[in-house]
């Protein structure tokens, strides 16, 4: 869901970086061949994520839902030159299309793909990070919080996709909700974990910025 009315949508996208080249062929390919394309992160959130790498500067990146690749690329822009993105993804069809524009980009030798479940693979991983990106599965958003939160570095960044999923966020949940009562729970923790600082911005569905003390 926008919170944006249409009109400004369009202003905004008007009057920012027009979108890498790359990224308007990855973004119509996947429309093509992708279930559920609208996951994909586009112009905006992608230019947001974009910036706020480079205002990090990170040396390692983790993402967390890869889907067809657009939000890595847009995150490796800021990383530096001899850093690492690790992005995960446990949808094997996505891979080949994920590869084809990774090795296209410039950023080929710092990106690093996972297959499998994110949880697992996150476990598994001794890296410290400066930028993590959670963008998979909403009733596993605590969990992907609690499994990164030691590994990250001081004044390290969190972002955390589709945190008002739709503005149900404010309404009282149906039982059977479980991706709406999880977004629910973990804002709250967000809110009130002492170890960072957050602010949520209506952008899109709702992107958390949480800086780590
Ligand atoms: C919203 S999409 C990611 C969009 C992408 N970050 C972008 O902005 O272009 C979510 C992705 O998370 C993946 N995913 C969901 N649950 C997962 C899990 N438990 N482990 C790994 N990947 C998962 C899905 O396969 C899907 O591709």
């Amino acid at each position: 869901m926008e919170f944006i009315p249409e009109k400004i949508n369009q202003y905004i996208n008007n009057h920012i970086e027009e979108e890498p080249e790359l990224l308007q062929l990855l973004n119509k390919e996947t429309w093509q061949k992708a279930l559920m394309p609208r996951m994909l992160s586009g112009h905006f959130q992608g230019r947001v994520l974009s910036m706020i790498s480079k205002i990090v500067q990170p040396k390692n990146i983790l993402e967390i839902g890869t889907f067809t690749g657009y939000s890595a690329l847009c995150l490796a822009e800021g990383i530096q030159n001899n850093g690492l993105i690790h992005t995960i993804d446990h949808n094997e069809e996505l891979f080949d299309l994920q590869k084809k524009y990774f090795e296209l980009s410039k950023y080929k030798n710092s990106i690093k793909q996972h297959l499998g479940n994110a949880l697992d693979i996150i476990s598994s991983f001794d890296e410290r990070f400066d930028l993590v990106f959670i963008d998979a599965d909403k009733e596993n958003y605590v969990n992907y919080f609690k499994s990164i939160i030691d590994k990250m570095n001081r004044g390290g960044v969190i972002l955390s996709d589709n945190v008002l999923w739709s503005g149900k966020v404010t309404e009282k949940p149906n039982s059977k909700d479980i991706d709406t009562i999880s977004l629910i729970e973990y804002n709250k923790l967000l809110k009130l974990d002492p170890r960072i600082e957050t602010i949520i911005l209506p952008i899109r569905d709702g992107l958390t910025i949480s800086r780590v003390k």
